[in-house]
């Protein structure tokens, strides 16, 4: 190779860094290459650097192989303890690389994840997941709908104004439009598109395609441009019933309501049905049940004592005749609850926003 023969050939042009143009003896010389090498390794600022040194100083073309080759050109009485230095130096400067790389490595783990690096620690386990509480809820009441003989319906979520308003008797301009702030769609002419401000929509999708008489059931995400706070989001979800038979009066809705609350929140929960108004039926009546956590008022039921839930009614004759039912011979009744409030009451949450949109795990996982 050719550093053999710039070792043998002494000259300075040639030399780069010649061990054998020196006049030190060898083995002094191998002694001051090991120190230097150590001293390198050890002051090495990281893995890379550390590699270089290690090149350098015990690679191929090292100065200490060079002092090995020079060995032959050594009288042979020195020859013992020069190849003596040889092999300390070079032991030297492995001890040294190996220390800093040990140290080095241990301090990369550190600065990346805190604790030094600890190769007998274990794996880390997946944990199994469950579905979201509104979920649950959603299924949970869905199932005591289906042990009452009803059928689980949904419908689109992006509506236009004869589903969600005008068949459900919100004449064009009618204020109660107003009482849901509606999210329209760009989308042909101005406010025909909106995304549904409530399942009631579907109840006129039901009425329109199914043979009577109708059992349904009616889950689904609804939206309205309502101001987020703990107990409103602009994204929220309702459960909607709908019968239509022959001989249905307000006594089936409230029998039927009442059965529902006490499946979801026990037999000692009263209900309460306050006259109220919705297009779509008369009478109408605005649903609340007695607070399940407190006998006199607390900070879940406000105060009051009662949780609304949502509206309800016998369904409006004008909405039969929309969809082509006669109502001289068919009646029904309908209602809308919020099922993240009733998420909400089911296990004292008392903010929307924590449960639906802040996705904390450390939270969703208590339920
Ligand atoms: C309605 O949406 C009617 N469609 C209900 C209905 C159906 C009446 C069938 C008669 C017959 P209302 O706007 O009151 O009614 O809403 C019903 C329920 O949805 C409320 O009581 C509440 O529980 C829930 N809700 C309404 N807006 C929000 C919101 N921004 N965030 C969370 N829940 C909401």
């Amino acid at each position: 190779g050719g550093h053999r023969r710039v070792l043998r050939g002494t000259t300075p042009a040639q030399g780069r860094r010649l061990v054998t143009v020196s006049t030190e003896p060898l083995d002094e010389r191998a002694a001051a290459i090991g120190r230097a090498g150590a001293a390198e390794a050890a002051a090495a600022g990281n893995l890379d650097d550390l590699a270089e040194v290690e090149r350098k100083y015990l690679g191929k073309r090292s100065e200490l192989l060079e002092v090995r080759e020079a060995i032959k050109t050594a009288p042979a009485e020195e020859r013992k303890a020069i190849g003596r230095a040889f092999a300390d130096a070079q032991a030297e400067v492995k001890a040294a690389v190996e220390e800093r790389r040990d140290a080095l490595i241990v301090d990369a783990a550190g600065a990346s994840s805190g604790p030094a690096l600890d190769l007998t620690l274990g794996g880390r386990g997946y944990r199994r997941g469950h579905l979201h509480v509104v979920s649950q809820v959603w299924r949970e009441l869905e199932d005591i709908f289906v042990g009452l003989g009803y059928q689980v319906f949904s419908g689109p979520e992006v509506e236009d104004d004869w589903h969600n308003f005008e068949a459900l008797n919100f004449p064009i301009g009618h204020p109660a439009r107003a009482m849901q702030d509606t999210l329209y769609v760009k989308l042909g002419e101005p406010e025909q598109v909106m995304l549904r401000t409530h399942t009631s929509p579907v109840q006129i999708r039901l009425m329109e395609t199914l043979p009577l008489p109708i059992y349904a059931v009616i889950p689904g995400r609804t939206f309205r441009r309502d101001t987020p706070d703990a107990r409103h989001s602009p994204v929220f979800h309702q459960i909607e019933a709908l019968v239509v038979d022959r001989g249905i009066t307000m006594g089936d809705l409230m029998g039927t309501i009442e059965t529902f609350i006490h499946a979801v929140f026990g037999d000692e929960v009263r209900t309460r049905f306050l006259p109220s108004f919705f297009p779509f039926t008369e009478p109408s009546a605005e649903l609340s049940f007695s607070c399940p956590f407190c006998t006199g008022g607390c900070r879940v039921c406000s105060h009051t004592g009662w949780i609304e839930l949502g509206g309800c009614g016998v369904v409006d004759p004008n909405v039969f005749t929309a969809v082509g039912i006669d109502p001289e011979e068919y009646s029904g009744f309908a209602f809308g609850f919020g099922i993240d409030r009733i998420a909400l009451m089911r296990h004292e949450i008392d903010n929307i926003q924590a449960m639906l949109w802040e996705n904390d795990v450390r939270f969703l996982r208590q339920f």
